[in-house]
């Protein structure tokens, strides 16, 4: 019997609804915010604000374009945590209302494991090769940083984590102290395109072997930048392309090596990346590589998939629905990881 799950995501600042019937992919709406460029971070007050105001249509929308009514949907999967509490509260009480109207099923979904699940989902004109369990995930966003080993789509253990900030928080912090616009990730995979990786060097963080810190790739960026300043007030200015590029092949090199000698650790040869930085195309370039040189399979979700988005909510719902596992009426939003486990 086919199974259609409705999924929404409103964790940061993109609303987001997506359909999928069994791992099938029939509709993806996602709405970014653009209110928050002007102010360079994402402003929660105008997050929870704007999805407010796009989730209607974008549920509408979603449903329209997989051909579709409320009715035929078997479960309304949400985004539970982590996240902004104001953000996320638009999607739970939008998905609670709508399956209490239509007497449908609630799924709660933590919105990692949604990244981590990602490469599950499959296109309507093609299946994609699945990873086998257990297999690894670089799990890259704004907030995380993490390799996690995927036992099944219910049992994932984090086997190395960032001990300060998460890469995409270190990469949008150096974008902005170099007046670049927000998010800072796309920009400098851009910039970086046009750069040379070898024109600074950044420091390289001693931790424990599948850990992460960037906080001393970030003082040592600005300390480079203050310095280079005094000397020059335009080295930004000129610099930038080469700066970009520096910064992005130490970030890069400090995901893959770690990422690299997890998976001989675990003798794990299926590898998957996920979040908003695995959407970067050093990133994408440099896992893919490491894995061909050793025969691994590499799973690298399409750009859309890998950002926030509403796909990989419903699959990881999906999950839940077919064990049973559903959610109540009084299920509120957790900001924090740790209060999900
Ligand atoms: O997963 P995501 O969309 O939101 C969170 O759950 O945090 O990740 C957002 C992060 C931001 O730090 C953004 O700068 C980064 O992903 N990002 C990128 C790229 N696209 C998004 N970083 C590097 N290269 C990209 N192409
Ligand atoms: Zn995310």
């Amino acid at each position: 019997m086919d199974i259609t799950i409705l999924g929404i995501e409103s964790s940061c600042d993109d609303t987001s609804a997506a359909i999928v019937r069994n791992t099938t992919l029939l509709s993806s709406v996602i709405a970014s915010q653009a209110v928050h460029e002007r102010y360079g971070g994402v402003i929660p007050e105008l997050a929870s604000r704007a999805h407010q105001q796009n989730i209607v249509p974008v549920v509408d929308t979603a449903l329209k374009d997989a051909g579709i009514t409320i009715d035929k949907v078997d479960a309304i999967a949400f985004t539970r945590g982590p996240g902004l509490v104001g953000s996320l509260m638009v999607g739970t009480s939008f998905a609670k209302g709508l399956a209490l109207a239509h007497n449908i099923p609630l799924v709660e979904v933590n919105h990692l494991h949604g990244h981590i699940l990602a490469p599950f989902v499959d296109m309507p004109d093609r299946e994609c090769e699945h990873p086998d369990f257990p297999y690894l995930s670089l799990l890259v966003s704004g907030g995380h940083t993490q390799i996690v080993r995927v036992e099944s789509p219910f049992e994932m253990h984090i086997v190395g984590t960032t001990i300060d900030d998460a890469a995409g928080e270190a990469l949008d912090k150096c974008a902005k102290v170099m007046g670049l616009p927000y998010p800072g990730g796309p920009v400098i995979d851009r910039l970086a395109k046009e750069g040379r990786a070898d024109a600074f060097h950044f420091a390289k963080p001693r931790v424990g072997e599948f850990d992460f810190s960037f906080s001393g790739l970030k003082t040592s960026f600005l300390y480079t930048l203050r310095d280079r300043m005094a000397e020059n007030p335009d080295f930004i200015e000129q610099n930038k392309a080469d700066l970009c590029a520096s910064l992005l092949d130490t970030v890069v090199d400090i995901l893959a090596t770690r990422l690299v000698s997890a998976a001989k650790h675990f003798h794990i040869k299926d590898i998957a990346i996920g979040g908003g930085v695995a959407a970067n195309s050093l990133l994408r370039s440099r896992i893919a590589d490491e894995c061909k040189r050793r025969g691994w399979r590499c799973f690298l979700p399409e750009l859309r998939f890998t950002t926030d988005n509403a796909a990989m909510i419903a699959i990881a719902g999906r999950y839940k629905y077919l064990k049973e596992e559903f959610s109540t009426l009084d299920a509120a939003p957790i900001a924090r990881y740790e209060e999900l486990l």
